[in-house]
């Protein structure tokens, strides 16, 4: 492909930033909003079960759901099964994962249990995949193209590789927030892209089959402060690689990965995330354990070393997560404790999608 004119890039530049800054405004007016009116909101988001949940996922996007949570919304939160399929991490087990990753929400404190939310998976709710079928008459293969998650896939794994599910999963994460009139969309900035093509699905199918009255409405995504935590070797963590700790993780296991952990040689510690990227990680993990910042932990140890930072990190960590670790292990011992959640969850998120679809055919006259 030939490089865009400079002109049309610096155009394309500018209207992803005026996107990024018009969602990060609707998304402050959501959490202003959510606070006085917690009821108008219902959150779904979801994980691909491609492995256990890591402290990436914990401090960039679980503390957040609870947060959320306690303030009342009903949050809704979707195994991705089929998501998986795009990207099958080749060993992972799927039954496993959804099993750890249900256990993880649990221990950490997200109620799956109650009124105020649940889990499901999305191979055992026909009625939401079916749902993706009228959904795909309202966006145009451009439109996907031009989703930049979408390309970035594209580039990494070479166009003969993308299948078609891959190429249309936007597609399908619009049904999954559109079927059981989900508005509010807890994420990264990566997932901005899938919120603006479920926006757009949602508008579209408003103006064309349900002018006078808004059917679905357009859900915002959520931003959250949360910091980009790096794995133990300084790239992005993974969950299949060996830079990752567990939520599940016991304390020999973080402190052996924690040892292992990349640093530079300047035995003093300082918090500076360009020049020193795996040190300023490590401060940013201590500091998120134990709940103050990079630079006052970097204080803190001073001339130590990484040896002494590693210490400090791993001991702040293991605390942090002692009480999450019990709880989770209590749950883990009762293989009917998932069972059950996913079999309410599952049979809650059928009913809905089985009305949404009914809705939708009546409105588009199927
Ligand atoms: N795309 C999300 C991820 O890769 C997972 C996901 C699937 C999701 N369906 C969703 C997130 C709906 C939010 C809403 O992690």
């Amino acid at each position: 492909m030939s490089e865009p004119a400079v002109t049309e890039r610096l155009f394309h530049e500018t209207a992803a930033e005026n996107s990024i800054r018009a969602a990060e405004r609707l998304s402050d007016d959501a959490w202003a909003q959510l606070t006085e009116h917690p009821e108008k909101f219902r959150v779904l988001t979801g994980d691909r079960p491609t492995g256990a949940l890591h402290l990436g996922h914990y401090f960039g996007s679980l503390q957040r759901r609870v947060e959320v949570q306690s303030r009342g919304v009903q949050t809704w939160l979707l195994l991705a099964d089929y998501q998986a399929l795009t990207d099958r991490a080749g060993s992972v087990d799927l039954q496993d994962s959804i099993t750890d990753i249900v256990l993880d929400y649990i221990a950490v404190g997200i109620d799956v249990q109650s009124d105020r939310g649940l889990a499901f998976r999305h191979s055992q709710v026909p009625e939401l995949n079916q749902l993706m079928l009228p959904f795909l008459s309202l966006v145009s293969v451009s439109e996907i193209e031009r989703n930049p998650t979408v390309k970035s896939e594209i580039e990494t794994l070479g166009s003969g590789h993308v299948t078609g599910l891959m190429f249309n999963y936007p597609v399908h994460q619009a049904a999954d927030i559109l079927f059981c009139h989900g508005n509010l969309v807890p994420g990264g900035r990566d997932q901005l892209p899938h919120v603006e093509i479920t926006r757009k699905i949602a508008r579209t199918f408003n103006k064309t089959y349900s002018p006078r009255r808004r059917y679905f409405q357009e859900p915002v995504l959520l931003f959250g402060e949360a910091p980009m935590l790096l794995g133990t070797d300084g790239k992005k963590m993974g969950k299949s690689a060996r830079n990752a700790i567990f939520i599940r993780d016991d304390e020999a296991t973080t402190a052996a990965v924690l040892k292992k952990a990349v640093t530079d040689s300047d035995p003093h510690i300082a918090y500076d995330p360009v020049n020193r990227p795996t040190v300023a990680n490590l401060l940013l993990l201590g500091a998120l354990a134990a709940g103050t910042t990079p630079e006052a932990v970097a204080d803190e140890i001073g001339s130590g070393g990484s040896a002494r930072l590693k210490a400090y990190v791993t001991e702040a960590v293991n605390e942090h997560f002692r009480p999450i670790r019990a709880r989770r292990a209590e749950l883990a011992a009762d293989p009917e404790i998932v069972k059950s959640v996913l079999d309410r969850g599952n049979e809650i998120a059928r009913e809905t999608a089985r009305r949404t679809l009914r809705e939708v055919h009546e409105l588009m006259h199927l």
